[in-house]
């Protein structure tokens, strides 16, 4: 059965028929066909086409293709173009005749707008649930350490000391922006195209506000060529997606390095890390690694559409029929992530000592110190080169800061007090850091508070 065989000949190719067929892919939009299409059969009443016993007839016959589809044989020689010409071909088994008047004044154009927005919506949802789950994780790790010092970077280079929390905070807060980023996307998919006909506005008389009620969307589309060409709405999907991917894979390096044998600040639990065939002593961060990787798949998928849509013509071409796969994937592939990257950090353990070393070891405390100067009335640029001074002596001499005392200090430059001995512990220089976004260690408990109350207000 074809939804336009009339003007043809001859029925299409084998090969252009396999070619073309999307059901394999399209499959995964018909409970959305469905729903939609029952809103569109109530719209066809309304407007005067159906009557009542019709459209109960057609509504109980799409529960009833619904049902059916629930098999494990509703599919199995299936040979239908799409999974729209699918839903229409079991709904005539079923309503027979009356399944003719279903597609009046619609087109299949305006359909998998529809179709996609109701399956891409609800899965939104799920992708931020998968992300609050992770952000969850994230503020319960830094509750279980709350006092933890490590050693934060530039250029993989230690820098200064920071809290464990305030570290994790950081990624709590791009996992904020990636909430936004969603519900952005989510209020631009949430948009109601029937009625659009193919490109010009359906012929009959539909009732839009009501269909877009039914279905629960926030608003409808305003102009029915846009309708049949726009893709922006899965594009704004897939460039959230891309970026939470790119969060998540600076979460797995800096774990996959922080576990490593060289650093030793996390273990990884067993659940979640896997062993090599050949050397018994392995225990690798696969799960980190994979996170990393499937960020491939999901920018590739933000490519690909994006590369597809490029120049099209207006309005609708059949090149969209290529938006389903990659969106497919990227959906599955971030949730999947981000649900992974919760267990990890569920499950991983802080060793606290090997980072609070590297925080002690490194002079990171430099910063500290050189400010502590600058307080005191020497110029910032003169403590700089005075605290320099000292970093460059220490490194000739392998001294630590831990091997200065206050009075040591005093002797190698008068600028230094004796007192500035106590900021020889990066702990001490940490509480300077109190401005709003700094990792003092009451700025850094009040961040959390609030961030658990943020999420809170997230999750609704
Ligand atoms: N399977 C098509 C798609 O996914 C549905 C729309 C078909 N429209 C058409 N004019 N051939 O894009």
């Amino acid at each position: 059965m074809k939804l336009w065989g009339g003007r043809f000949e001859t029925g299409p190719s084998e090969l252009f028929e396999r070619f073309s067929g999307s059901l394999d892919f399209d499959r995964r939009l018909l409970e959305s066909d469905i729903a939609g299409s029952k809103a569109f059969v109530r719209a066809l009443a309304r407007a005067g086409i159906l009557t009542a016993a019709e459209t109960d007839a057609l509504v109980g016959a799409y529960d009833a293709v619904l049902a059916d589809s629930r098999t494990p044989s509703f599919f199995e020689e299936a040979a239908d173009e799409d999974v729209h010409t699918l839903v229409i071909r079991k709904l005539g088994e079923k309503a027979g005749p009356l399944a003719a008047k279903v597609h009046t004044g619609r087109s299949r154009n305006e359909q998998v707008s529809l179709d996609t927005r109701l399956w891409l919506r609800a899965e939104i949802d799920r992708t931020r649930e998968a992300l609050f789950g992770l952000m969850a994780a994230l503020i319960d790790s830094a509750g279980r350490d709350p006092r933890a010092v490590i050693c934060g970077y530039t250029h993989l280079r230690r820098a200064q000391a920071v809290l464990w929390p305030h570290y994790l905070l950081a990624y709590f807060e791009m996992f904020a922006r990636d909430a936004e980023r969603l519900s952005q996307a989510r209020a631009r998919v949430d948009v109601m195209p029937l009625g659009s006909g193919a490109l010009a506005g359906s012929g009959f008389p539909f009732d839009r506000a009501a269909m877009a009620a039914e279905m629960g969307f926030g608003a409808i589309t305003r102009n029915s060529m846009d309708v049949s060409a726009d893709r922006d709405f899965a594009l704004d999907y897939l460039h959230a997606a891309s970026v939470i991917m790119l969060h998540l894979s600076r979460l797995a390096e800096d774990w996959i390095l922080y576990s490593s044998e060289e650093f030793g600040w996390l273990e990884l639990a067993d659940g979640v890390t896997s062993g090599s065939s050949l050397m018994p002593q392995k225990k690798n961060p696969d799960s980190l690694e994979l996170i990393r990787g499937k960020c491939g798949r999901v920018f590739g998928a933000y490519t690909s559409l994006f590369v597809t849509m490029k120049g099209l013509p207006m309005t609708y071409n059949r090149d969209m029929q290529e938006d389903k796969e990659p969106l497919f994937e990227a959906v599955d592939q971030t949730t999947a992530a981000l649900e992974m990257a919760r267990v990890v950090v569920d499950t991983a353990k802080l060793n606290p000592g090997p980072p609070a070393q590297a925080a002690e070891q490194g002079w990171l405390i430099a910063t500290d110190l050189a400010e502590a100067l600058s307080r005191a009335g020497t110029p910032f640029h003169q403590a700089h080169q005075i605290v320099g001074r000292l970093v460059l002596e220490s490194v000739r001499t392998g001294r630590k800061p831990g091997d200065w005392t206050g009075e040591e200090l005093a002797a190698f430059a008068p600028e230094f007090r004796p007192e500035m001995g106590l900021l020889l512990r990066p702990e001490e220089g940490m509480k300077t850091r109190a401005v709003p976004g700094g990792t003092a260690p009451e700025t850094v408990g009040r961040a959390l508070v609030e961030a658990r109350r943020r999420l809170e207000i997230l999750r609704g």
